[in-house]
Formats: C-alpha cells, sequence, structure tokens
C-alpha cells in the first residue's frame, strides 16, 4: 500500500471496491420499466438481510437526513410528544427535526459522551404522555452506542407506544435485529455500514407505524409522504425519479454482504475496533467516551489532550493515503474520530496502525 492508495476512514463515506464503481457505471433505465423493477428487488432483499426485518423497507433518493426527516413528517403528529435520549449532535438534530413538525420533544440529556440511563427514560415515558421514542442508536458525533435498545422496546411495548431508531451510522457493523427488538421505524443510510456510495436512505417501517402515517391529520412533506412512498413500493418503483445510478451500486454493495456473510461482516467490524481501541489505549491516548461499556464499534473517538491533532490528520493523509476526521461540532478541537465503517480488514487496520504509530512518534505529540 501506498499513499496512491486513498483510503477512507472517517465515519462514512467509506473507501468503494472496484465492484461497487463499475455497478454505478451502468446504462440508465427507466424508472417505470422492468429492469427497474428487478433492481428495487434485488435491493430491497439485501436490506431485509441487514435490517433483519419483515417490514417494508423504503427507498429514499436522499442522504439519510431525508430519512430521519421521513418520521417526523408522518409518524409523528402535530402536538403529540415524542421521547428523545438527547446526547450527542445527532441526538440535538433529532430535537429540532420534532420542533419541525410542532410536536413535542420530551428530552432526557446527558453529556457529551455519556448516556442517560435507562432509569431515567423509564421515569420520563412514565411520567408525560408521550406517543413515541426515538433513539440515535450511535452517535456518530461522540462515538456512543446506545446498547439498552431491547430494554427501551420492551418499555414501549408495554406503553404501545412507537419506537423508532437512527442506525445510519451503524447498521451492518454493529449487530441491529429490528424486528427482534421490536423497533417500529428503522433508518439508515448507504455510505457507512451498508458499503455503498453516499445519497440513499432506507427506512423500515412496521404495520403498526404505517398505519398511524396514513391516518396523519397533517402530512406535510410532499416528497417524503408515506403514503405514495408505500404505494409505490408496492409496485417496486419510488414516486419520483430515484438516483439510478446510486442504486445500481447499492445493489452490488448489499451482494457484497451477502457474499461477505452478515455475521462475518459484524465480526470483521468488532476485530477492527478492538484493534484500533488496544492500540490507542497502548499510546495512552484517552478514549472520549468515558464508559468502556458506550464505546462504539463504528466510530472511534479519542481526545486531543497531548496530541498534535491537524498534524497527526494531516501526515497520515499525505503520508500513508488515510484520511481520519476531525471531532464534530463542539468537540471539533477537542477530539478526532476514525471511522470504522468500510471494507477494511486486519491488513488495513495494520497498515493504518503502523502508519499512525510513525506519525505520532514523529511529531504526533504535543511538546
Ligand atoms: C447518526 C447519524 N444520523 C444521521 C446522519 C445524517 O446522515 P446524512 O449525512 O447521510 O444525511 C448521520 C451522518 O453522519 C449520522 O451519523
Amino acid at each position: 500500500m501506498n499513499r496512491k492508495t486513498q483510503m477512507l476512514l472517517i465515519p462514512g463515506p467509506i473507501t468503494l471496491p472496484e465492484r461497487v464503481l463499475k455497478a454505478m457505471a451502468k446504462p440508465i433505465v427507466n424508472h417505470r420499466g422492468d429492469e427497474f423493477h428487478a433492481l428495487y428487488e434485488r435491493i430491497e432483499e439485501g436490506l431485509r438481510n441487514v435490517f433483519k426485518t419483515e417490514n417494508n423497507v423504503y427507498i429514499i433518493s436522499g442522504s439519510g437526513t431525508a430519512g430521519v426527516d421521513m418520521v417526523f413528517q408522518n409518524f409523528v403528529y402535530e402536538g403529540e410528544k415524542v421521547l428523545i435520549p438527547d446526547f450527542g449532535e445527532f441526538t440535538e438534530r433529532v430535537v429540532e427535526n420534532a420542533l419541525k413538525v410542532g410536536a413535542e420533544p420530551v428530552v432526557v440529556k446527558s453529556e457529551w459522551g455519556s448516556l442517560p440511563s435507562l432509569r431515567s427514560i423509564a421515569e420520563a415515558v412514565e411520567n408525560n404522555n408521550v406517543e413515541s421514542i426515538f433513539i440515535v442508536h450511535n452517535e456518530t458525533s461522540t462515538g456512543v452506542t446506545f446498547r439498552m435498545m431491547e430494554e427501551v422496546a420492551n418499555i414501549a411495548r408495554k406503553e404501545g407506544i412507537l419506537v423508532f431508531a437512527d442506525t445510519v451510522s451503524d447498521l451492518g457493523v454493529e449487530p441491529f435485529y429490528t424486528d427482534k427488538l421490536g423497533v417500529d421505524v428503522c433508518v439508515t443510510a448507504s455510505q457507512k455500514g451498508l458499503g455503498g456510495p453516499p445519497g440513499l436512505s432506507f427506512v423500515s417501517v412496521s404495520g403498526k407505524a404505517l398505519d398511524k402515517g396514513l391516518n396523519n391529520p397533517r402530512r406535510r412533506s410532499f416528497y417524503l409522504d408515506v403514503e405514495k412512498i408505500h404505494r409505490f413500493h408496492l409496485r417496486r418503483e419510488t414516486p419520483f425519479t430515484p438516483a439510478v445510478p446510486l442504486l445500481y451500486g447499492m445493489a452490488e454493495a448489499l451482494e457484497i454482504l451477502k457474499e461477505e456473510g452478515y455475521e462475518e461482516r459484524i465480526r470483521r467490524h468488532s476485530e477492527n475496533a478492538r484493534m484500533i481501541y488496544e492500540f490507542l489505549e497502548s499510546e495512552n491516548i484517552e478514549i472520549f467516551p468515558r464508559n468502556r461499556e458506550y464505546w462504539s464499534t463504528a466510530v472511534i473517538v479519542f481526545k486531543n489532550r497531548g496530541l498534535n491533532a491537524d498534524i497527526i490528520i494531516r501526515r497520515l493523509y499525505e503520508e500513508y493515503g488515510i484520511l481520519i476526521a476531525r471531532g464534530m461540532s463542539k468537540l471539533r478541537n477537542e477530539t478526532t474520530r476514525i471511522g470504522n465503517v468500510g471494507y477494511e480488514g486486519r491488513a488495513e487496520i495494520e497498515y493504518f496502525l503502523d502508519s499512525f504509530r510513525k506519525v505520532l512518534k514523529d511529531a504526533g505529540r504535543q511538546p
């Protein structure tokens, strides 16, 4: 490997294999014809395999944010309360999304790098008349994973309320069984753990959530209207012109996932994360989330204290072709992020850590 072999180790998008790139160069087909229907079916089957769901999974030409928007435009009614554990940049965006549709977010906050306790979530459900709970499963800004999904879904089931999950940054990386957990709506995107190009989102919707969406007295979005999306889905189409080249790339990426095997993909990411965390600890670099149980497999966030982050990022890229990411929003200067959502295996991670070690030795430490 040399510096021409670019390796994106940001938290998505990822470095795509030739197969996916070539698939995107296929001739464009009519999105109302048989070839498109076959493409749609291939993607649908691949998505069910990674969502672990029998629910409908809708395909949206629009990045992950469009998928999250679809949840609020359809499944949360105006004036209704929605519970949102808030522990980072993306959970804050969810709160904003709720406000945009005139819903009332009931926020259970914790400081960034941590998580609200299950007890505080249960109490908030008990004390407020919420109709749904929205969980960001992997907080890409802090490197914290919410591993209490099953417990939250149990609370929701008892209360008869809906559970929404944003798995944009870790579906296909960290185990997530949509149906087994009882998640009504799960949103993810194409450019991270699913191994595809940027620009698409996918939303699985249970029968109960679909009914609620169809009965929403005020669905305001034209583009993300679930009635239209569902109606066209039944004939393996999208209501409006889809991003056909991206869909070809996605179908190929899901084929690769199937060939690798879901379990193997999860194992590979887990092994990569273990190698990276062990390396950071051996170098006395502090991991940002304070509790080991929160540590994300998909996005490894470390503190910049004692390090020259600008130099590390620049030299890794210029000398070794590896790109890692700066911290996000208010953690921009305090932290650095390593994405583990792509096709890299042991050899690539060893190359990355070897390069990282050299950069640290040369110039990466603060005097
Ligand atoms: C947890 C999470 N939610 C939502 C999004 C938004 O996705 P997109 O940038 O594809 O719109 C991201 C993007 O990184 C994310 O990490």
